[in-house]
């Protein structure tokens, strides 16, 4: 794998966790490193450079997301942040009717939730059945304002079509969110195509950044809908003008942004975002794939192993989810990262998610521990 080097875990650690929290790339700790040395040599005195490499990673992630400019980039702590400030910023009236799925992470539904207080009615849809994304749309009522939904469940693993869904909600003129932590670094998005209103994703996952800073798209001709909340020096629109007593807020999604920047974790995701925009999201994804079509292909072999994620293509991408039959899941996913397999316990099952370098070799050390695990647990 031509990037390995990039990876230098840990001897002996099978790390299949990239839908929890990613390792860094060795660039991102070198990124890190040199910003910590700056700022204990020189301080903030190089601040200039500094926004340098944010705006480096703004257009980083405009072109992750092929948006049109990155005035559309805002960027916050987390997901959870900017679809609060979405679900706070549109102006509900009672008897609206948000749609999702009912098997979303808690990030994108308890926000939802929340509206309840202001008479919004939240519809959680079951995915299950050959078209997901009908079971979706045969929800929409009049009364819809919103559909929100995970790009890629984090439990199940299944991929939705999202040209499907955004097409009909701009047909239907249905505000369209898409929560792509599962998904943006490891499939293509293009939130022209998929006409999204919204799209957030944390940077911890498939982005290889760390925790603490999120990406929230939003479409230019929206941005002025959305009611503000938090208020700062930074939102405004002449933000270095400290003295003005007149001011509005900026007319790009920096209105999203009230405050100093998280410049440390601005440095390591700019820098891990290198590398993935280095590789391409399009090599990215076909290794991805490979190794799920090949994680699943083992799994399948194992009589007391049931895959947990749909097994049509369509629908994969990087999480894999199975249930080992007569096997107490927690005592396995303890085995399991004691024999660090590194994993997670999800949706009833364990969940692997490898990422574009590793190896096919990792998986089948993965298997073979796996297999150790189940029969010391059995
Ligand atoms: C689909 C999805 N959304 C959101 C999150 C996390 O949100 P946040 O960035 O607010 O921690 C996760 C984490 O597992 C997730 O899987």
């Amino acid at each position: 794998m031509p990037y390995q080097h990039e990876f230098p875990q840990k001897d002996g650690l099978v790390y299949l966790n990239h839908a929890a929290v990613a390792p860094w790339p060795q660039r991102s700790y070198a990124a890190i490193e040199a910003f910590s040395r700056e700022n204990v040599t020189f301080g903030a005195t190089h601040y200039p450079q500094w926004m340098k490499t944010e705006q480096q990673l703004r257009e980083r992630l405009k072109t992750l997301l092929n948006a049109s400019s990155s005035d559309e980039i805002a960027l916050q702590k987390n997901t959870s942040e900017a679809l609060s400030v979405i679900a706070y910023g549109i102006d509900w009236q009672a008897g609206d009717e948000i749609i999702i799925s009912d098997e979303e992470f808690p990030s994108n539904r308890i926000v939802w939730e929340s509206l309840a207080q202001y008479g919004v009615k939240l519809l959680q849809i079951n995915l299950e059945g050959p078209e997901p994304e009908q079971n979706l749309l045969n929800a929409i009522t009049g009364k819809t304002r919103l559909l929100a939904i995970s790009s890629v469940q984090y439990a199940s693993g299944i991929a939705l079509d999202l040209s499907r869904l955004g097409a009909a909600c701009k047909q239907q003129n249905i505000l369209f969110c898409v929560d792509a932590i599962q998904s943006l670094g490891v499939l293509p998005m293009d939130v022209d195509a998929i006409n999204a209103d919204f799209v957030v994703a944390d940077g911890h996952k498939w982005l290889l950044g760390p925790e603490g800073l999120a990406v929230f798209y939003c479409r230019h001709t929206r941005q002025e809908q959305l009611k503000l909340h938090q208020y700062g020096w930074h939102m405004l629109a002449d933000a270095g003008n400290y003295t003005t007593k007149t001011w509005r807020s900026a007319e790009n999604a920096r209105r999203f942004e009230c405050g100093s920047p998280n410049m440390l974790a601005a440095h390591a995701l700019n820098a891990s975002l290198g590398l993935l925009l280095e590789v391409g999201v399009d090599v990215i994804e076909g290794r991805v794939r490979q190794l799920s079509h090949y994680l699943r292909k083992q799994l399948q072999q194992e009589p007391d192993i049931k895959l947990l994620s749909p097994q049509a293509d369509r629908f994969t991408a990087g999480i894999t989810t199975f249930h080992v039959e007569g096997v107490n899941q927690q005592a396995l996913y303890q085995a399991l990262m004691k024999a660090e397999v590194i994993c997670a316990n999800r949706g009833g099952g364990i969940r692997f998610s490898p990422h574009f370098y590793q190896t096919e070799a990792l998986l089948d050390e993965a298997l073979v521990r796996l297999r150790h695990c189940i029969k010391a647990c059995g």
